[in-house]
């Protein structure tokens, strides 16, 4: 049977043009399951959901829909209407073809849908629970992710989309998009090698990961550790580059945690103005964040990335395996960012972090979405991006008092999370996420020696700083993340002195 590219999603999420656009670039038709329904019932699907009602509706849909995946041909783009995955045999059938979920926020979908004769977007609150009953459907389907984004990206994300067809089983997606660039992120699969790679690494991670995998690319190998996070490190890489004879068609691919992907990335940024770059994370922290968003850089003496670039990554490859040999600390510093951004999404993910489970290739995944979803509305931090700052503000002051040296960056932002969260004036909430960090083996209090008033004074030479003012991003719920705000000085001493007492 032929493979085809259905999209599927909510009402209002584009799959009609989405359908249309990619059949326009690959020079063939689409199918439209709404207008083979009409078609097949002669009057429209208003006037159907009028005579016949939701469920008859319902068993005519998953008619058409099966005839209609049956007949596409391979690749050919399909849309189905948002209800479609109600069906068991339609999601049965959808396991044979590329599933790409465009994403759209319920706000988003209200504002399209609204006003007009759709039959299910008439009332907002039924509209609302319906959206958030249909989405695990949606996500249990999708092959590929299409963060909610301009109308162009489906067109631009055709190869990767293409190219799922015959990644293998299990081979996920999601098209991450920014005024930067946009890029496939790949979940479980690892990249071809290209000629004109150089691969750059930590020596642990050549030894723990690497191995024997990738041997044909050449390797630039540093120690480890965010000490090595330097301006030197940088400059040892671009040299080693230029003796290389690395040219602008050189592509570093950065196998490694947070400080490797920083590092590489910045480097790739300014080699010869600018080279590819593309990320293999090894480390939670930086499968769940630091490999997304284009936020590349070096430590200074004075301040935690105080020198970098922003540039996108030409792909990300997300490797479950690479976490076997992640040593437990890790995990736990990991824990932090997943805590972190679970509180940013809310819904689904905070359940599920809260609910205790290890961390899965489906809470990475999830936790990558939200990311992407954040960049994809704010590259470059001028607004919210900057809730990805959560915890981070007193976390950065902990590890600048710390000289970089006594916390990992997660244990670190585990402790800004809990200062975060008193001054949200969070109590149960602050309870709940220390016993999340305790259990995951993180600190949920600060070594007494560390200075209190000092750390609270470095949050003064935070890179969000305006004027005097280091606005907070602080939390009203799981889900509702508020950034740039003002918070008095005797509350953040009295939340850092907290975490010491
Ligand atoms: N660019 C961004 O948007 C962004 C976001 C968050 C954090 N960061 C940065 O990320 C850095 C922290 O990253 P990190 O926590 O990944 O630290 P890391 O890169 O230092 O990795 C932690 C340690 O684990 C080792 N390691 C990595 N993967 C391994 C594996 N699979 N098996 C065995 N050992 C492994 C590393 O060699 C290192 O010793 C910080 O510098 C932080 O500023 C950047």
């Amino acid at each position: 049977m032929a493979r085809a590219l259905v999209f599927v999603g909510f009402m209002g999420a584009g799959k009609s043009s989405a359908a249309r656009d990619a059949a326009a670039r690959l020079g063939t038709e689409p199918l439209d399951a709404d207008e083979a329904i009409e078609r097949d019932a002669g009057m429209s699907i208003a006037a159907l959901f009028e005579r016949d009602g939701e469920a008859a509706f319902r068993e005519r849909e998953e008619r058409v829909v099966l005839e209609l995946l049956d007949a596409a041909a391979e690749g050919q783009p399909v849309a189905l209407g948002g209800g479609a995955l109600g069906s068991a045999r339609v999601r049965d059938a959808l396991r044979s073809h590329t599933v790409a979920l465009l994403e759209v926020s319920e706000e988003t979908a209200w504002r399209r849908a609204q006003g007009g004769n759709r039959p299910l977007a008439q009332d907002r609150d039924r509209f609302a629970a319906l959206w958030a009953e249909r989405q695990d459907a949606y996500e249990d389907a999708a092959d590929a992710f299409l963060v909610e984004g301009g109308r162009g990206a489906v067109v631009r994300a055709l190869p990767a989309l293409q190219q799922l067809a015959t990644a293998g089983d299990g081979v996920r997606m999601a098209w991450a998009t920014s005024t930067g660039g946009d890029y496939p992120v790949w979940f479980g699969a690892w990249p071809d090698a290209q000629g004109d790679d150089v691969l750059i690494t930590d020596d642990q991670v050549a030894a723990a990961v690497l191995g024997e995998r990738l041997v044909e690319v050449p390797r630039l190998t540093f120690a480890a550790g965010e000490e090595q996070k330097t301006l030197a490190t940088a400059e040892a890489l671009w040299r080693a580059l230029a003796s290389r004879g690395a040219t602008r068609r050189t592509r570093v691919v950065a196998v490694g945690g947070g400080v490797v992907g920083d590092i590489a990335g910045f480097v790739a940024a300014s080699y010869q103005r600018g080279i590819g770059v593309v990320h293999v994370p090894t480390t939670i922290v930086a499968q769940v964040d630091s490999a997304y968003g284009g936020k590349t850089g070096v430590d200074l003496p004075e301040g935690k990335n105080y020198v970098g670039a922003f540039h996108q990554p030409q792909a990300v490859h997300v490797l479950h395996d690479v976490l076997a040999t992640l040593p437990e600390a890790e995990r736990a510093a990991g824990y932090a960012e997943v805590v972190k951004t679970a509180l940013i999404a809310g819904g689904p993910l905070w359940e599920r972090v809260r609910s205790g489970v290890p961390v899965d290739e489906q809470t990475v995944l999830a936790c990558a979405r939200t990311k992407l979803r954040v960049v994809a509305a704010d590259e470059r931090d001028g607004g919210l991006r900057q809730i990805l700052n959560l915890g981070h503000t007193v976390g950065h002051a902990i590890e600048t008092v710390t000289g970089y040296a006594r916390y990992r960056h997660g244990e670190a932002v585990a402790l800004g999370l809990l200062a975060a969260l008193r001054l949200s004036g969070l109590d149960d909430l602050r309870e709940e996420v220390g016993g999340l960090l305790a259990e995951a083996g993180l600190p949920t209090r600060m070594d007494a020696e560390i200075d209190a008033a000092r750390v609270a004074a470095a949050t003064r030479s935070d890179k969000k700083r305006v004027g005097e003012d280091t606005p907070f991003v602080l939390v009203r719920a799981p889900g509702d993340v508020v950034f740039g705000q003002h918070v008095a000085a005797p509350d953040l001493l009295g939340a850092v002195q907290e975490l010491s007492a």
